[in-house]
């Protein structure tokens, strides 16, 4: 795996890359980023199609004149782009557009027809809380156990199917986590869900701008029931997340929220909802965003979404191979660079002896490489990556509620986009090394309540750089 070549390099197709950012040490340099698993840079053909679009865009849907016309045809033109990217069929299947996975999955949770019968929903422990939190709200949650590099269990995947059988409303799953890396074998769960009579929604928020993502037709027992996106994940930052899913589950019900869009008729008395997706779409959307997330899938496409995986399992390989060089480095989850195919290029780690908040700040101030630390909105898998149970729990709770963070749990997080080259991945382990062997140049103070680490001396003028005014 590590001898897998580099397709390309695909820099140029990206916004920003070029930027230098400020140094401790009063030097600039090149930002190196690898918090993709947090927000993608753009694509330069997303900011050129919404440029583009700004000279017609006006009011969508009831407008009348010419623009408004035009902007609605191309907000549904980005419907049916989103929906043939993952497979899903307008027959059988709706787009609705918010603002992000979190917003989609909610909606999921506030329209899904659970019955008294069924209701439970099967979660698991490796879950984003916007995975976890919304069923919570809406029904009986259940949650699969791990293992203990945070792979699913799959045993207990069967057992708590076969224990809730006829009350299991629906399975809601990660594709991808945004913690590991690992890929959940969604179709199989989905097909052992099925079997039970329940319908399955997989969380696509780390999957869908790295792999492809096919829902499947619904008469294949493997389908997908529900995904749920983030266009600002997939190199589109302007506001958009799709939630895709079967159209007979949108057909009834009351909408989750009303105004606006949403209905065929209202008298002071009465109200018919409108047909899906207009019914899940109150008040104006996001047609900009929708375009902008259209215009990325094109670029997707057209690079391939095999290509893409197959870069990003080489920077993967790479980066797993090299940081083998960095004897206190620990890696959570898969460590072996042969498997990088299989995952995500997400890689979570800590250096023993070095706080993680001071890891990312040095990284940041001292090298220019933007990560990420903490838990990543992954409490209950981070808690369970780091065996802290019990006792041990309860104090980081209190702490926290406390207001003090600075003994807080957490990981280091490098996660690697299409545009990301292997040259940076040595600068990086460069850092890892200095930053290890006590070779850094700043002195770091650690705020309490926040747990952040900051240099001394460091002002950075960020009017130099950008004005809300330009
Ligand atoms: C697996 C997963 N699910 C859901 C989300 C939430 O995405 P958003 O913040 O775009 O709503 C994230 C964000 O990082 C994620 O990684």
């Amino acid at each position: 795996m590590t001898s897998l070549p580099l397709e390309k390099d695909y820099c140029h197709l990206f916004i920003g890359l070029d930027v230098e950012v400020p140094l401790l040490d009063g030097s600039k340099t090149r930002y190196i980023n690898f918090d993709n698993a947090a927000s993608t840079p753009p694509l330069k053909a997303v900011q050129e199609a919404v440029n583009e679009f700004m000279r017609y865009y006006s009011s969508v849907h009831r407008g009348t004149g010419f623009k408004s016309q035009l902007s609605t045809h191309f907000y549904e033109e980005a419907r049916q782009a989103v929906m043939r990217f993952v497979g899903a069929d307008p027959e059988t299947h709706i787009c609705a557009f918010g603002k992000n996975t979190t917003e989609a999955i909610n909606k999921l949770a506030r329209r899904f027809p659970f019955t008294k019968e069924r209701n439970v929903v099967i979660t698991s422990g490796m879950e984003h809380h916007s995975n976890d939190l919304p069923w919570r709200e809406a029904a009986e949650v259940v949650h699969i156990q791990l293992l203990s590099d945070g792979k699913l269990d799959f045993d207990d995947f069967d057992s708590k199917l076969k224990e809730y059988k006829d009350r299991v409303a629906l399975v809601a799953i990660s594709g991808g986590s945004n913690v590991t890396g690992f890929i959940t074998p969604i179709h199989d769960l989905a097909e052992k869900t099925h079997a039970v009579g329940a319908q399955f929604m997989a969380d696509c928020a780390q999957l869908a701008p790295h792999r492809k993502v096919d829902m499947l037709p619904l008469d294949d027992s493997r389908h997908l029931d529900y995904i749920a996106i983030s266009a600002h994940k997939m190199y589109a930052p302007y506001g958009t997340g799709a939630l895709i899913g079967r159209k007979d589950t949108f057909e009834t019900g009351d909408p989750d929220m009303v105004g606006g869009g949403v209905v065929e008729i209202v008298s002071l008395e009465d109200v018919v909802w409108a047909e899906p997706p207009d019914r899940d779409e109150a008040g104006s959307p996001n047609h900009v965003g929708a375009i902008a997330m259209a215009a990325a899938i094109n670029t997707l496409t057209a690079i391939g979404m095999d290509t893409i995986a197959s870069h990003e399992a080489a920077l993967t390989a790479h980066a797993l191979h090299r940081f083998r060089e960095i004897p206190n480095l620990n890696i959570f989850g898969d460590k072996d660079p042969e498997n990088a195919a299989q995952r995500l290029g997400v890689i979570s780690f800590n250096l023993q002896g070095v706080d993680h908040f001071k890891v990312a700040s040095i990284l940041g101030h001292e090298y220019g490489i933007g990560v990420r630390n903490g838990c990543f909105c992954a409490q209950p898998l981070i808690m369970h990556l780091l065996k802290i149970k019990g006792e041990a729990a309860q104090k980081v709770q209190e702490d926290i509620i406390q207001g003090d963070r600075s003994e807080m749990p957490g990981l280091i997080r490098a996660s690697f986009g299409l545009f990301n080259r292997t040259e940076e991945i040595d600068i990086f382990i460069d850092a890892l090394k200095d930053i290890t062997n006590g070779d850094y140049k700043g002195e770091y103070v650690q705020d309490k309540a926040s747990g952040e680490f900051m240099p001394t001396d460091w002002e950075p003028k960020f009017e130099d750089y950008f004005s809300l005014t330009v």
